[in-house]
């Protein structure tokens, strides 16, 4: 049976596309039965409407604590029976309530070769530092931010070109490399 999958995101959700694509194209054996997201004015919110994905869109704001929105979530993830939950662009710092319901089934893309430039601006970090060879790492995620088990990774040699440009061939390995990652997850849960 299709895995059904959760994508959490905050910003363009091109991520959350690339998933989706590859469920619909057959490429992954799976079904993106929910999007969630922290900011309701985001792109992506349209990007799932379109695609007739059922979203929870939130405000932060309106909770009182992130324990609250956080038990919210985890009904939603329980209501729309989800086996796997991927970060992709969510911006947000996954607290306890999550990770006590999650751990070990959720999981996040960052835009560096981790342990490397963790943090929210890793493509400008690695750019600024001048390194020559960049890359995206998938992996679990547990307390330590950027610091979970590594899944999958994809590097990149650029050198003499603009930001923009290596941002654009970051997100291109990004929508290659996350469905690709998806499914060996989907297979090691499945042992
Ligand atoms: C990606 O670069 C991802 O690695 C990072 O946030 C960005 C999200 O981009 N965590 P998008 O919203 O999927 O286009």
């Amino acid at each position: 049976m299709a895995t059904r999958l959760a994508v959490f995101a905050s910003g363009t959700g091109s991520n959350f596309e690339a998933i989706a694509d590859a469920c619909q194209s057959g490429r992954l054996d799976a079904e993106v039965v929910l999007m969630v997201c922290d900011k309701p004015s985001a792109a992506v919110v349209e990007k799932a409407r379109k695609r007739g994905i059922h979203s929870f869109v939130f405000s932060p704001k309106d909770y009182a604590s992130k324990s609250e929105f956080e038990r919210e979530i985890i009904a939603q993830l329980a209501a729309t029976k989800v086996d796997l939950v991927c970060l992709a662009g969510y911006m947000r710092i996954i607290g306890d309530d999550l990770l006590e319901a999650w751990g070990g089934r959720i999981i996040n893309i960052h835009p560096a070769l981790l342990p490397s430039f963790k943090g929210a601006h890793a493509i400008q970090d690695a750019w600024e530092y001048g390194v020559k060879v960049f890359g995206v790492t998938v992996h679990y995620v547990t307390a330590e931010v950027d610091g979970g088990r590594i899944i999958a990774q994809g590097a990149l040699s650029y050198e003499d070109g603009t930001i923009e440009d290596l941002t654009e061939r970051i997100h291109e390995i990004e929508h290659l490399l996350y469905p690709e990652a998806i499914e060996r997850v989907i297979r090691e849960l499945n042992k």
